[in-house]
């Protein structure tokens, strides 16, 4: 068995909150187009026009994890993907109604060509122009508020009545529905939900080996790990404490994060999806379960140990934190192709015939985003460079109305895949994402290739929210 613990995790020529990187510089100097502020704010109107469109059909159920053929049906609270729903109704909230991007918007649509009535546009009638949900911002907020409000009661429901609740997705389910309706309106009761939620999730916690059991029941063998995704469910942990002061949940989450970090990244920056541990707390061996196969890269696990190594720094400022996200980054830009989506595993290449998953590309793009706040200037322009490449490409290749938002040069009048630029009632926003692709190698249940997938289209909000205001995270 590899000696895990005395790996040495530091290029020890390379200082912390340093990401000059060859690959780092190497898609800058390429020069790729950017998405502009003004390319991000179109391409967040048209965003949240479609999340209009679709509350009819998800106030009063959730949105299922992926699409199928192309719509989300509509679900029961129990799937652990339930909470991004939410979180994109309330980004669209605070598109419409903050007093920031009024601000943005009024210098922006000054001089914008109205072609059509607000309320038509809004409806869904995609001639209308960009900039024209303005004019009505405060009637939808009201109905985006009273969607998300009512989707946070069922999430009340669910953890008072312990539904599906027996893993460590209570981050990723209430993070973006309860703390952000907590941050954003001070709703108590969405409060009380997500603290409940942060017991939930600190009854899994495991002193042997100090993590969060990820799936199973707690204890049983052939279930002792976690997963690199649980990143992204400690900010629970750090907001419960916040809000509470105490300092239990906080300090799990940092016990759990000092295991992650140790074992599941590898040597070259790659990471294993999940991690077994032994019963008496050592480390076991990596494995896969929607990866590829073990020792492939998994491209979603890279992308949830991008974002969830910078929020981990946020939260605990150990500069090995900015370590392992800068050859996290650099891993993983190593193996991305031209248009900077990645195939599902990292594994594959052009030639492949494999699906990419763009939802890695929204939440790359948003540990970029994040990662600035921490680096200095010069490196903090570098990754919000990398990130407007990133989500030009993805509004350009990946949404189906790219072309209305960017800027018309012949290169971008065809853009956005299909030329069809009505999308329907049930639609998402970022094409191509895979939740999970079978493999002879895997043990994960195929569902969701090559569809919209929930998580893809919050993380690509949330990445245009970040470009175009000054945003208080959820997280
Ligand atoms: N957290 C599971 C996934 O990313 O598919």
């Amino acid at each position: 068995m590899e000696d895990f613990s005395s790996r040495s995790f530091g290029n020890k020529n390379k200082k912390a909150g340093n990401v000059n990187n060859s690959n780092l510089n190497d898609c800058i100097l390429t020069n790729r187009r950017q998405i502009s502020d003004q390319e991000a704010l179109s391409a967040l109107d048209l965003a949240v026009k479609q999340v209009k469109k679709n509350l009819p059909l998800y106030t009063d159920h959730c949105q299922n994890h992926s699409s199928v053929n192309g719509i989300y049906p509509a679900c029961d609270n129990v799937q652990w993907t339930c909470g991004f729903w939410p979180g994109e109704i309330w980004l669209a909230w605070e598109h419409v109604c903050s007093a920031d991007n009024l601000d943005i918007n009024n210098q922006r649509r000054a001089g914008a060509d109205k072609k059509k009535d607000s309320d038509e546009c809004i409806a869904g009638q995609e001639e209308c122009s960009a900039g024209s949900l303005f004019a009505c911002a405060s009637e939808y907020a009201e109905e985006f508020r009273a969607a998300a409000m009512k989707l946070s009661e069922s999430f009340e429901y669910r953890i008072e009545n312990k539904i599906e609740v027996d893993h460590h997705d209570m981050g990723f389910l209430y993070t973006p529905s309860c703390v952000a309706a907590w941050k954003l309106t001070g709703d108590e009761k969405a409060r009380n939900a997500a603290i409940l939620a942060a017991d939930q999730l600190m009854t899994r916690f495991q002193e042997k080996g100090e993590f969060f059991q990820a799936w199973g029941k707690l204890g049983e063998p052939g279930t002792y790990r976690y997963i690199i995704d649980c990143l992204m469910n400690l900010p629970l942990l750090y907001w419960a404490s916040e809000t509470t002061g105490d300092p239990r949940y906080q300090e799990a989450a940092r016990r759990h994060i000092t295991t992650c970090m140790r074992y599941s990244f590898r040597a070259d920056g790659s990471t294993y999806h999940t991690f077994f541990m032994n019963q008496d707390g050592t480390p076991s061996h990596g494995e896969t379960c929607q990866g590829y196969k073990d020792d492939s890269f998994w491209a979603r696990g890279q992308a949830w140990g991008v974002y969830g190594s910078v929020l981990s720094y946020r939260y605990d400022p150990k500069p090995e934190y900015l370590e392992i996200f800068h050859r996290a980054l650099e891993f993983y830009l190593s193996r991305l192709p031209e248009d900077l989506v990645p195939y599902w595993d990292m594994v594959f290449s052009d030639d492949s015939g494999e699906p990419r998953d763009s939802s890695s590309a929204a939440i790359v793009a948003c540990g970029l985003l994040e990662a600035r706040r921490y680096l200095p200037q010069k490196e903090a322009d570098k990754c919000e460079a990398l990130a407007r490449q990133m989500l030009y490409s993805l509004t350009k290749k990946y949404t189906i109305w790219g072309g209305r938002c960017l800027s018309e040069t012949d290169d971008d009048k065809n853009c956005g895949e299909s030329g069809n630029l009505a999308s329907p009632p049930g639609a998402g926003l970022l094409l191509h994402g895979t939740y999970s692709k079978k493999s002879p190698y895997n043990t994960c249940t195929e569902e969701g290739v090559d569809e919209y997938t929930s998580w893809g289209d919050y993380f690509y909000m949330e990445a245009l929210t970040r470009l175009t205001r000054d945003w208080k995270s959820y997280w």
